[in-house]
């Protein structure tokens, strides 16, 4: 049965750049694999169009499904994307309380846009057709979907972390958005501990949570494991002189990521593993994110001058520790990097779940895992080496560790999480969430019809 996908972020934009058209590929774990379902299923996809063409494609058929847009003024996205979604729910969920907007005028645009996603969606829903909606920027949706009179069962998978009960509270429409969410049949978290603090906010704000529970899941998320793990790489003419080894991370530019740490957990392993000195270039590949939000734009200056400061003080002639890359890369060269890499230094202050670090895992071939506790991936990669991202002695603790761990170590740990990431991959992610929605889609059905005719 073909989907209604709602996501902000729509799979493909259409742009205008140096006087040429382009068509520019969202290239998000989140978006890759829904559109992989819609490519197998064909469907239709409700989005965000924020290209600066996609006023001339409202709507199109595009790898075997359709693509719907939904428009916003610049007003409109102001308030629904860089103040409310961007600068509240995100730092909200984040646990970054001095980040939040706490008095924001972006939630009557956060509350007209998931409206007008609700508009489009009742205007192209079928009848029957499960309506699946993602993430944080569309909360109010599965509710509004229900006062537009639709009764197609509305699924609501939320991609980044549910913070503690008392934590979320603190949000002044912390009632609205929960109630919007819990308008859907069906709930999926990346893990168990996020899908728990949702029940209990559940239970502390609207004062229920018996009748909801049985409707709310976690899966962790995959991804296309085999195209990772067989893709054809090169290991990257870089700087890897004396057998040096290749650290790597690769993140969007957001506080979340703890990107300035890690640089300083680098300075950290030089200065207290001297001998590891010159035995490793860290290549830390940033990709422009939400460059129109004023929290972003400073953090880039933040981390360019930690980063240049280690390098002026550590470099000489032979040796950078740091090569810093502020760009997007094609999945080539990414799949270049994830082959060329010994180690990968993935360590988020928080994250929903890291797609990146199961992408590594699928990659490599003999390569070592240094992962955040916080990252919603920790639970399923278990033999990786984990660490507090905030603890910098640790952080290099590890990398030392990491630097010097004998080849049978490398092998076993990277065995049973090549396990994990090969069986719970993308189509197990996607039959988990569609056989439950199957199950509880019927479980609802006989329910109605035992109302309507009881014995
Ligand atoms: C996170 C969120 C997604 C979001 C992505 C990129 O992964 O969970 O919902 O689409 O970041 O952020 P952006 O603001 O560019 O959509």
């Amino acid at each position: 049965m073909s989907y209604l996908i709602v996501t902000s972020r729509c799979p493909i934009s259409h742009e205008k750049t140096g006087g040429n058209e382009t068509v520019k590929k969202n290239v998000g774990g989140v978006a890759t694999a829904l559109s992989r379902a819609m490519k197998q299923e064909g469907g239709t996809w409700v989005c965000w169009g924020d290209g600066n063409l996609d006023h001339k494609y409202p709507e199109e058929n595009y790898d075997g499904y359709k693509i719907v847009r939904v428009f916003m003024t610049s007003r409109e996205r102001r308030g629904f994307y860089d103040d409310y979604a961007n600068g509240t729910l995100w730092p909200l969920f984040h646990y970054f309380r001095d980040r939040m907007k706490l008095i924001s005028t972006g939630i009557s645009h956060y509350r007209q846009i998931n409206g007008k996603f609700a508009d489009t969606i009742a205007n192209h829903a079928k009848p029957g057709q499960k309506i699946w909606v993602h993430d944080y920027q569309l909360a109010l949706l599965p509710k509004m979907i229900r006062e537009r009179g639709l009764e197609n069962f509305t699924i609501l998978t939320w991609h980044i972390p549910w913070v503690a009960s008392e934590f979320y509270s603190t949000l002044p429409e912390a009632k609205e958005m929960i109630e919007g969410i819990a308008a859907a049949d069906m709930i999926t978290f990346h893990t168990d501990l996020y899908k728990k603090n949702f029940i209990e906010s559940c239970q502390s704000l609207l004062g229920r949570a018996a009748d909801i529970e049985g409707k709310i899941f976690s899966f962790s998320l995959g991804i296309d494991s085999a195209f990772y793990s067989s893709n054809p790489a090169n290991r990257q003419n870089i700087e890897l002189k004396n057998n040096r080894k290749l650290i790597l991370s690769l993140d969007r530019l957001d506080y979340t990521k703890g990107l300035v740490n890690r640089a300083l957990a680098i300075e950290n392993l030089i200065r207290k593993y001297p001998k590891d000195a010159r035995r490793f270039t860290y290549v830390m590949i940033v990709t422009p994110s939400r460059t129109s939000v004023s929290e972003y734009i400073n953090m880039k200056k933040d981390l360019e001058m930690t980063v240049g400061r280690i390098n002026g003080t550590y470099s000489d002639l032979s040796w950078r520790p740091i090569i810093y890359m502020y760009r997007r890369v094609t999945d080539r060269q990414l799949m270049n990097y994830y082959r060329s890499a010994d180690i990968a230094l993935i360590t988020p202050l928080i994250d929903g779940l890291n797609l990146v670090s199961k992408e590594f895992v699928a990659a490599t071939k003999s390569g070592i895992l240094i992962l955040s506790r916080f990252a919603g991936a920790a639970y399923s990669l278990s033999s990786a080496l984990k660490v507090n991202p905030n603890d910098l002695n640790e952080v290099a603790d590890r990398l030392h560790d990491a630097l010097n761990m004998p080849e049978s170590e490398i092998e076993s740990r990277l065995e049973s999480m090549k396990e994990n990431v090969m069986k719970r991959d993308i189509n197990w992610w996607l039959s988990e969430i569609s056989a439950t929605a199957d199950t509880l889609e019927g479980l609802a059905h006989e329910r109605r019809e035992s109302i309507s005719n009881p014995q």
